[in-house]
């Protein structure tokens, strides 16, 4: 399919674009330092096949945060909530993505949620699979369908970048081992965890398993029940009450649609009207969202009333 350069949007981004001084580009993760700072692109997909774009949407962009959601889906999949909110929460934190503090003062050891990193590790080592290298193809097929797209890999640079420097998130593996909550290895977690997180892909790429989720979990172009309507709606739900993090709130009344952000700069967006929304926007505000990214969503909800919290939706 061919994306259509739609001058509305690039309107908007250029406007957007403006936030961009405001923000940093993240560097905890020593290779993402390599991304350009004023950098903003977005793409729509629309089940309807129609495609629009604004913004350098060549570039590819690793998902970092957004893959928390991936693994959510297929790790509900194959075992059921039961199973996995026996294992973390389903509650908002509003601490920083990387926190640890509530892991010892809340039920110890059990993450609040599975959009906060100490929960995400514990969804990723729940991957099913008999080796590493199992586990990692399962994920990667799990995505390629979502996306249908067969070329989409890791990054090595950026997955070995931040094995080599992730130490709090082994600390809170660590921790969570000793309560119970973590049952992996905990190198080879952090393994899949750095690779799941350096998964790359284009803002086509990421509209498109948007789309996905806007469709209840089935394809656009496939047709296939990618991931069961139960569990995208739990995912969809996550998103709306975590998915940006301790901005959410604010997001859910200046936006109000689902939305999943990474530190790269990625955010994956769900419409009402049945599209998904791929933005890649490396400078972040300071609770590690595109800062540009998130504008640009302001916008384009105002423009197009995408709230999901706007009357015509809810009755
Ligand atoms: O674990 C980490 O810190 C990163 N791989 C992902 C964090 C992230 O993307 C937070 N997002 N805004």
């Amino acid at each position: 399919m061919v994306c259509r350069h739609y001058q509305e949007l690039d309107a908007f981004v250029q406007e957007a674009k403006k936030k961009t001084g405001e923000g940093k580009v993240a560097d905890y993760i020593p290779a993402l330092a390599e991304s350009g700072q004023d950098s903003l692109s977005v793409t729509i997909y629309h089940a309807e096949n129609t495609c629009l774009t604004a913004g350098d949407a060549d570039r590819t962009f690793t998902l970092q945060s957004i893959s928390k959601v991936l693994s959510l889906a297929l790790v509900l999949m194959d075992y059921g909530k039961e199973k996995v909110f026996s294992c973390v929460g389903q509650e908002p934190t509003g601490d920083p993505f990387n926190s640890m503090i509530k892991l010892e003062t809340v039920n110890p050891g059990k993450p609040l949620n599975p959009m906060i990193n100490a929960g995400a590790l514990v969804v990723t080592s729940l991957i099913k699979g008999h080796s590493p290298k199992d586990r990692l193809n399962y994920l990667l097929g799990f995505i390629r369908r979502l996306a249908n797209n067969q070329e989409i890999t890791y990054c090595r640079h950026v997955a070995e970048s931040e094995f080599s420097s992730s130490m709090i998130n082994r600390a809170m593996c660590y921790y969570m081992k000793q309560y119970g909550i973590f049952k992996g290895d905990v190198e080879e977690v952090m393994d899949l965890y750095t690779k799941q997180c350096a998964i790359k892909m284009s803002s086509l790429d990421l509209a498109k398993i948007g789309c996905v989720f806007a469709l209840d979990g089935k394809h656009p172009e496939t047709g296939e029940q990618v991931i069961k309507k139960d569990v995208a709606r739990i995912c969809k739900t996550f998103m709306v009450t975590c998915g940006m993090y301790n901005a959410s709130g604010e997001f859910a009344i200046k936006v109000g649609i689902p939305a999943k952000s990474g530190v790269s700069g990625g955010i994956m967006g769900i419409s009402p009207y049945n599209f998904g929304i791929g933005i890649f926007g490396p400078a972040l505000d300071e609770k590690g969202n595109s800062i540009a990214g998130v504008k640009l969503l302001e916008i384009m909800s105002e423009k197009y009333r995408l709230s999901y919290f706007l009357k015509h939706f809810l009755s």
